[in-house]
């Protein structure tokens, strides 16, 4: 054995136990007492814990009016590893008139050589061309890019209805998971036209235009669409109370549907866009966080399991002219980039104030943040987990460490955090990403370009049923093969 990680608290997403882990070859390959081998790191009253696996996160990406986002696959990719991630899976986001492949080609030259933790693409699907449905979507699964995602708002990016079939159907004929940002762009279109004309252009009303109602108007359809054609969806950053209960009625119905939620919606609320000035267009995210009971209302969805993923949707735009003051000081809020940061809060958040505020379980955290999303992401056993042939991908956790969130403290290339000042019990001291370490001791030690590209294999799904869209019975010949 190369590295022995010593008497520490093994958790996986099903067992918490005691026990050394064993590493060869960047894998763990024992998991017993008393091991011993040339490099030894002490775990005593720590936390061994599967590394996180941030599946919702904006690196290196254009919006679809041109505006990049603050971090790089090296900077995004070092501010996740200090949050306990040892990978990553942003966006590689196609934008009309862009080929599929060639976009897949564009965030490879991105990534390669910058990122210091294993990394793969969600494709985000904007122009469903007939050659992207047919040639290229099969060609981006080939590659390993298991997972895309659609949107139902932004004028720039969104697809109607029956390209939202088109995709269902094209992945789950692959085997690809499809995941939505859910939301009703003429509710959204038709308030923000009211309120800006009547002079209403403060961050607030940002919260205002995106209310609960198109939120759950569109988490109602996608899953309807879904359904229809028996595809797997992911509901991504579910905000409301409501979307959630969609999601939880379909999969008590036996649907493959998931939602993700992130932490804005359970620390932060619209107070946040009321700050003074222009302060308000830090906390701006789509959909935008909501009030204390809906904080609540999140937070028991995650109990009860509602959630299969918490995800940072880290979107990194500087609060200056580069990034959310692109149009100046006096921007309305349809001019500020939505999104905001914390990828490497995302973790010690869940963990204070999930875990040591006793609201979620041990194993629920592991699930949470890095299993269930290597499962439904097809990484699942390599990532995501703490067993005999998995990579060696491992964050061990200081439970008792009390920090204060300052902007200064982060890694990422952010001027502000919108988590500043808050106090959060329980960091992740020392990331090993396939046995080799990213950091110890709260320190980076790898190089970025270590990180590989993963290609995922199909999601796994077991445990939920198909059921049967007569309309789609294959006597009709609609030209896909409809997978089991
Ligand atoms: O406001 C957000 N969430 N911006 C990032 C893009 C997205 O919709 O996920
Ligand atoms: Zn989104
Ligand atoms: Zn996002």
């Amino acid at each position: 054995m190369d590295i022995v990680i010593k008497n520490g608290t093994v958790a996986t997403a099903s067992d918490t136990f005691r026990a050394d882990v064993g590493i060869a070859g960047g894998r763990i390959t024992a998991i017993a007492d008393d091991l011993s081998a040339a490099r030894e790191i002490d775990a005593t009253g720590k936390l061994v814990l599967p590394g996180g696996i941030e599946a919702h996160c904006h690196i290196a990406q254009e919006s679809a009016t041109g505006g990049m986002t603050a971090d790089d696959y090296r900077s995004g990719s070092i501010s996740a590893a200090f949050g306990g991630n040892s990978c990553f899976i942003p966006f590689a986001a196609q934008h009309r008139g862009m080929g599929v492949l060639e976009t897949l080609d564009l965030y490879d030259s991105r990534a390669q050589g910058a990122s210091v933790i294993d990394y793969g693409y969600h494709l985000i699907v904007a122009d469903p061309t007939e050659k992207a449905l047919t040639e290229e979507l099969p060609q981006a699964f080939a590659r390993g890019v298991t997972s895309f995602k659609v949107f139902m708002t932004y004028d720039l990016m969104k697809i109607d209805d029956s390209q939202f079939l088109d995709i269902l159907s094209v992945a789950k004929s692959h085997g690809a998971l499809t995941m939505v940002h859910a939301e009703n762009s003429g509710i959204i279109k038709w308030i923000s036209d009211r309120l800006v004309a009547s002079g209403h252009t403060a961050p607030r009303y940002h919260a205002i235009s995106h209310p609960a109602a198109a939120e759950a108007e569109a988490i109602n359809r996608a899953i309807t669409l879904a359904r229809f054609v028996d595809a797997p969806l992911l509901i991504v950053h579910v905000s409301t109370p409501e979307g959630a209960g969609l999601v939880a009625q379909a999969r008590l119905e036996g649907a493959k549907i998931f939602g993700e939620t992130c932490p804005q919606y359970l620390f932060l609320t619209k107070d946040d866009l009321d700050r003074p000035g222009m302060e308000g267009a830090k906390f701006m995210c789509s959909p935008p966080v909501r009030d204390t009971p809906t904080q609540e209302a999140l937070w028991r969805h995650l109990q009860a399991g509602t959630f299969s993923v918490f995800s940072s949707d880290h979107a990194p735009y500087r609060f200056d002219a580069s990034g959310k003051l692109s149009k100046g000081p006096e921007a309305t809020f349809k001019q500020i980039a939505n999104g905001m940061p914390g990828l490497a809060l995302r973790l010690p958040l869940l963990f204070s104030e999930g875990v040591r505020g006793g609201r979620i379980t041990l194993n629920q955290f592991v699930a949470l943040g890095a299993t269930n999303a290597a499962k439904l992401y097809g990484m699942h056993p390599q990532k995501g987990t703490i067993a005999i042939g998995a990579d060696a991908d491992i964050a061990i956790w200081d439970p008792e460490e009390t920090r204060t969130v300052t902007v200064e403290g982060q890694h990422d290339n952010m001027d502000y955090t919108p988590f500043e000042g808050r106090q959060v019990t329980g960091w992740p001291v020392t990331v090993l990403s396939r046995g080799e370490t990213v950091i110890d001791g709260g320190e980076l030690v790898a190089e970025p370009g270590r990180g590989r590209f993963v290609a995922r294999a199909r999601p796994d799904f077991t445990g939920y049923p198909g059921t049967r869209t007569p309309e789609l019975d294959p006597a009709w010949n609609f030209g896909a093969e409809i997978a089991p």
